[in-house]
């Protein structure tokens, strides 16, 4: 045979399956489940997600949120029976907002003892030991004004008067069981404050999950709906972020992590995956955290309802992208229904 004509062929040959058939390539790939499955880069996995509960005082509560289908503020009974089912089909974190039936000027409540989230903490870590506990740690649900602190003589937040009361709050829910504590209110200083506190009650094994970046977004207006804890007057905006900027989550997230934050959150999620991605290059390596908020549940929840969406696919896909943005874990009201759906397909 002569060789240096079948060399020539298989050179000609390898070049035109690279001029002409580039797209093709590409496709090769997407033929079959299978294949689609083995260069799957981004997953969402029920190991992924942390369900938001709504707890109230009083027993045999569940009522519904009406901005919210599906969602409920239930008091404590009640709101064990739906973390066992959550924990029944493998979801491994709740994230608890507590709503006392009393409020005041100063969030007395939020560091009771015997307050509503220090009772639901308690009640889950023993009825259901193996479940990740996570409390939101702020004062809005608990002030009768909204705020997410105590206030000055202009009625604007004392960031470091709410400084100390915070890390009463996050002891107060350490000393309940909470796995991670939750700080949410932006105020300059929360993480550091909340782990020398936590170090000094003996609680070193207890983490911060940072709300870094979170903005002053209108994708919050049902979660108020359902935790009653809109400002009475005035905004956030002197808190949370400005919609516009992303440099300054990485500066919010670097302060955090230096202050000692276990974990970092980007807050909505959906508006802000460039926000995760940016943080998710920056700090490789610290578990980064999506918070698909509230307005962006309803929004795909109204359009199901009227038959404009189809809730599965959208909701497994817009959680997809949260997870190629970059992002470890998602917070989501769809957690059951996702962990359902993930469940039905395997
Ligand atoms: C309170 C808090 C809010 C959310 C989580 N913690 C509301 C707010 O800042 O006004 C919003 C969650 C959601 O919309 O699902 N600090
Ligand atoms: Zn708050």
């Amino acid at each position: 045979m002569d060789t240096s004509f079948e060399q020539d062929r298989l050179v000609g040959l390898a070049r035109r399956t690279d001029d002409l058939h580039l797209v093709h390539r590409l496709r090769r790939l997407r033929r079959s489940p299978g294949l689609r499955a083995l260069v799957q880069e981004a997953r969402v996995t029920t190991d992924d997600l942390m369900l938001p509960l709504f707890v109230v005082d009083g027993s045999g509560k569940s009522e519904p949120v009406e901005s919210m289908p599906g969602v409920f503020r239930e008091s404590v009974d009640r709101m064990i029976e739906r973390a066992r089912s959550a924990s029944d089909i493998g979801i491994r974190a709740v994230i608890l907002f507590g709503i006392p039936d009393l409020k005041d000027a100063i969030g007395s409540g939020s560091h009771d003892s015997e307050g509503v989230v220090q009772r639901a903490v308690t009640a889950l870590k023993e009825e259901i030991p193996d479940l990740v506990v996570v409390t939101d740690t702020c004062m809005c649900e608990y002030t009768d004004h909204g705020h997410c602190g105590l206030l000055d003589d202009r009625m604007d937040v004392d960031n470091d008067a709410t400084l100390a009361a915070l890390a009463k709050i996050a002891v107060s829910q350490a000393e309940s069981g909470a796995d991670l504590v939750a700080p949410s209110g932006m105020i300059d200083g929360q993480v550091g404050v909340i782990r020398g506190a936590l170090d000094e009650a003996g609680h070193e094994q207890v983490g911060i999950l940072s709300y870094s970046a979170k903005y002053a977004s209108a994708y919050y207006g049902p979660f108020r709906d359902a935790a009653q804890g809109a400002p009475s007057f005035g905004d956030r905006r002197g808190q949370q972020m400005d919609p516009s900027n992303g440099s300054e989550a990485i500066r919010e997230a670097a302060q955090d992590l230096a202050e000692g934050a276990d974990l970092i959150m980007v807050k909505p999620a959906l508006a802000y995956l460039d926000v995760v991605r940016r943080l998710r290059r920056k700090f490789e390596g610290v578990p980064l955290v999506a918070y698909n908020v509230s307005g962006e549940y309803a929004m795909v929840k109204a359009a199901a309802e009227r038959g404009w969406l189809a809730e599965r696919s959208v909701v497994l896909e817009t959680l997809t992208s949260m997870k190629r943005a970059g992002a470890d874990i998602i917070i989501t009201y769809h957690a059951m229904d996702v962990a359902q759906w993930i469940h039905e397909a395997s």
